[in-house]
């Protein structure tokens, strides 16, 4: 048996490369929680063969410091369907886990915290899809996939914010239905000349950022670029630079290097972005997502140590569900 003092020195041996990346947004104090946490959670990995797939909104502990990959809710899914690992611990909310089991129905996918839900998954229910697919005959349902997978099953295609136009467009017809964010709904007609029937969902993140905090940011900081996802409505998209989705605002900070960035969406994304762009200066607007943060690393250590919420969809709903992303995924990306 390992003494203490062997196993202090080998979290610190083993962590403190990981906090030379994330010093500059993690209060040395802090670590000094999450440090034994990570160390456990990666030797775990290991032993079980486990794979983390975390989103950009997650904590930099996560993201930095358990995360195989870490990325946007496409590549999520791209990544869910190629790993080899027997377990993914989606760091995440629920529809991403679901969309990783749809990907592979024959591995463990756990989701640290059950209740991690989604404001625009939880705004339409696959009654309600059935029920526009009647009042609509015949026009193909395009699904955000920030969605359950009952939803996905009622649907024809799936897409993200890196695709949504390039999806709607590849049906090739002049009319679908979008569901469920209205706001995204909103970007996309205005870059494709195929009509949108949209549905009311919004994200309680994205629909309390203003145009007018947008234009005060800009007056104070007239060198800085802004840049929003496509879940913002339209005053604050029209405010904005450029638009894209969160891989999409990752990609751009680390090829252009603007001078002073402000990333109009979820908190911890300029957090992550700003690791490995020490060199750009973030304003950073907070909005918290509470469904993301609700998984933590002691949530993470418990479900892998006992494999317990896994994550179940019956055959009937995966069957169907899955074609939807496939087809999403070839899709593929835009940004
Ligand atoms: P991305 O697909 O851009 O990663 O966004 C997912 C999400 O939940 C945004 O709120
Ligand atoms: Fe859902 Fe919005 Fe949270 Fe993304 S940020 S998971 S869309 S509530």
């Amino acid at each position: 048996m390992k003494l203490s003092t062997e196993i202090e020195t080998e979290i610190i041996r083993e962590t403190d490369p990981i906090y030379e990346k994330v010093s500059k947004v993690i209060p040395q104090i802090e670590w000094a929680f999450h440090a034994p946490l990570i160390h456990e959670i990666n030797k775990l990995k290991k032993e079980k063969n486990a794979v983390v797939l975390a989103h950009n909104y997650q904590t930099p502990e996560i993201f930095h410091g358990i995360a195989d990959i870490a990325t946007d809710s496409l590549a999520l899914a791209v990544e869910a369907e190629k790993t080899n690992a027997d377990i993914i611990v989606l760091c995440g909310v629920h529809f991403m886990a679901e969309t990783a089991k749809l990907m592979n129905p024959n591995k463990k996918v756990l989701l640290p915290d059950m209740s991690a839900g989604c404001s625009l998954a939880s705004s339409i229910t696959g009654k309600d899809v059935k029920l526009l697919k009647e009042k609509y005959p015949g026009v193909p349902v395009v699904t955000y996939v920030n969605t359950s997978a009952e939803v996905k099953a009622e649907s024809d295609i799936c897409c993200t914010s890196a695709n949504a136009v390039r999806v709607v467009e590849s049906l090739g017809v002049d009319k679908v239905i979008f569901l469920p964010d209205q706001y995204l709904a909103k970007y996309v007609s205005t870059k494709t000349k195929v009509q949108i029937i949209s549905w009311i969902g919004t994200c309680i993140v994205h629909e309390k950022f203003s145009a007018q905090e947008i234009k005060d940011i800009k007056k104070q900081n007239p060198e800085i670029v802004i840049f929003s996802h496509p879940e913002c409505s339209p005053e604050v998209i029209a405010a904005s630079d450029y638009t894209g989705s969160t891989s999409g605002m990752s990609k751009f900070v680390d090829q252009n290097q603007p001078k002073k960035v402000m990333l109009v969406t979820e908190c911890s994304m300029s957090d992550n972005v700003q690791v490995q762009n020490p060199n750009v200066q973030f304003i950073k607007p907070c909005n918290l997502c509470p469904y993301m943060k609700s998984i933590t690393l002691p949530k993470v250590l418990e479900c892998l140590e006992n494999e317990t919420n896994e994550i179940l969809i019956p055959e009937i709903i995966s069957r169907k569900a899955r074609k939807t992303v496939e087809r999403m995924i070839a899709v593929g990306r835009v940004h």
